[in-house]
């Protein structure tokens, strides 16, 4: 299925690995140019080296229906201030361009809700909650003025089912999936905008790896141990892939997915137990 969205232009933060890179190639794959952030430079830039090889080859096997997709790559903390303005400023502008947003960063650190100050809980706040809303300020408004924009929030399964260790992304992730649910349906949607959190049950990325561990340790038991049970716990079988989770991202930023806004999609492997 061609998606419709060759030649557009895409940011994607949190993506020199895991998930954001498993977004960043799925765009790539269909021809859309992507801006890709992260904090550490080297890991980054290897990230965008990969890219631009992966969007030659598919340029080549999709019989040069588009032309090879641009890849820039911007090493900023997106919490920041400055780290949205850097971003923004590469891209030749104040970020009023890009006809596609994916909007990520790392999770919050797991722990006892006991232990956490009001810092900590800012720093959760800003990363999972207010950062994605400065990004979908900055530009929403241009993508309404073209009639065309995509925002795809990547949150987590904790949103529809709390996840113990996990109170700071439990809280903070359920504020911007409350904000979504409204801003999903304002004037914006009339002009093409359509807003949508992309939630991810267990998949095996570096973050998965720190969760299991930090289970472990609160369990006291192994990491191949809580690996196991998890495993087992899924339906599917088997923990998700980045790949297929970029997948279903690239549906939702294509023309195709212009009716779904203001939803929330589970990739869980068929963990949550309901039925809707
Ligand atoms: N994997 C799962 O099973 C799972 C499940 C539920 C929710 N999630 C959530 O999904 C998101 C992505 O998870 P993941 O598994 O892909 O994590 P990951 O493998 O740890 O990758 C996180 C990416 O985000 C970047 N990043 C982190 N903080 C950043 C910041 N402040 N500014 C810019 N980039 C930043 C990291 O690079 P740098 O560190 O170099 O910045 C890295 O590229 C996280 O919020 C996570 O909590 C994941």
């Amino acid at each position: 299925m061609d998606l419709g969205i060759s030649g557009k232009w895409a940011l994607v933060c949190g993506a020199s690995k895991g998930l954001g890179a498993g977004c960043a190639q799925a765009l790539v794959r269909e021809g859309v140019n992507v801006l890709i952030n992260a904090r550490g430079s080297e890991v980054l830039a290897l990230a965008a080296t990969d890219l631009r090889a992966f969007g030659a080859d598919a340029t080549r096997a999709g019989g040069s229906k588009w032309s090879q997709p641009t890849v820039l790559a911007v090493a900023a903390d997106i919490t920041t201030a400055e780290g949205r303005a850097a971003v923004f400023s590469a891209a030749g502008g104040p970020g009023h361009d890009f006809d596609i947003v994916v909007t990520n960063a790392g999770g919050p650190p797991t722990g006892d809700f006991r232990t956490w100050e009001r810092e900590t809980w800012i720093k959760a706040v800003d990363a999972n909650m207010l950062t994605p809303i400065e990004l979908i300020r900055a530009t929403v408004d241009g993508m309404a003025a073209r009639g065309f924009g995509r925002i795809v929030n990547i949150t987590s399964s904790a949103v529809k089912a709390p996840i113990d260790i996990l109170g700071l992304s439990n809280g903070a992730r359920s504020g911007l999936t409350g904000f979504v649910a409204g801003v999903a349906r304002s004037p914006l949607a009339r002009h093409g905008v359509t807003i949508n959190n992309l939630l991810p049950g267990r998949f095996d990325t570096d973050r998965l790896a720190t969760t299991l561990m930090a289970t472990a340790e609160k369990m006291g038991t192994t990491l191949d141990a809580v690996r196991k049970a998890q495993v087992a716990s899924i339906p599917a079988g088997r923990f998700g892939r980045a790949q297929e989770f970029g997948a279903i991202c690239a549906f939702l930023c294509s023309v195709h997915a212009g009716y779904m806004t203001g939803q929330n999609m589970l990739a869980d492997g068929g963990v949550y137990p309901g039925t809707f």
